[in-house]
């Protein structure tokens, strides 16, 4: 799968030239701490890299699903991840697919969707939805780019952060990611 291609093609949609590092999914994974977790909704699985190790790091009654809006990442991830269940479909449906599980909230959401390349009023209704689905008490982790917090859409999203939610942390920086990066945990 070509990162790049789908870059050239949909870039603020895609918004990296690469896949995450396997050190980065292991920091997301273990922030995220899985093992007790009741409902775990991805965003924007990309070609798997995340979607493969939550599958591993979840229990066995834990219900699971990917939003994906890009049909060529969608297989790919299917392609990787047989038994996880992959929509095609955007992040701003979360309610409609956690309804087929007879549910109204999740308990956490990991999110790859690139927030700094949306405009303010993307990044708000997003947000608002994930807010929405999550259980009081439900956690929420996305990472960011190094570089992106210091441009106005990263520091508009660290305050929307702060609008949403309880409790905002930050991890340490993967360097060896490319570009670097690090997670927010953030607790509704
Ligand atoms: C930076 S890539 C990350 C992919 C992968 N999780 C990783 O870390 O390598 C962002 C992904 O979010 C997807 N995406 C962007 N906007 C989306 C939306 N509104 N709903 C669902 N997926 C979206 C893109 O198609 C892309 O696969």
């Amino acid at each position: 799968m070509n990162f790049l291609r789908e870059f050239l093609r949909y870039p603020t949609k895609t918004g990296a030239i690469m896949p995450s590092s396997r050190a980065l999914a292991k920091l997301i994974i273990d922030t995220a701490n899985l093992s007790n977790k009741k409902c775990v909704v991805e965003l924007g699985s990309g070609d798997g890299i995340f979607t493969e190790e939550i599958e591993k790091h979840i229990n066995a009654n834990c219900e699971f699903f990917s939003l994906e809006i890009n049909d060529k990442f969608v297989d790919e991830t299917k392609r990787r991840c047989p038994d996880v269940t992959v929509y095609h479909d955007s992040a701003k449906n979360i309610k409609k697919y956690l309804l087929q599980y007879n549910r109204e909230y999740c308990d956490c959401i990991i999110s790859s969707l690139p927030w700094v390349a949306f405009d303010k009023n993307s990044q708000k209704d997003l947000l608002g939805v994930v807010c929405d689905s999550l259980e009081d008490g439900g956690i929420f982790l996305t990472f960011a780019y190094i570089h992106g917090v210091f441009l106005p859409s990263g520091i508009n999203f660290r305050h929307l952060l702060k609008d949403f939610f309880k409790d905002v942390e930050k991890t340490e920086i993967i360097w060896v990611n490319m570009p670097p990066a690090f997670v927010y945990l953030c607790r509704k």
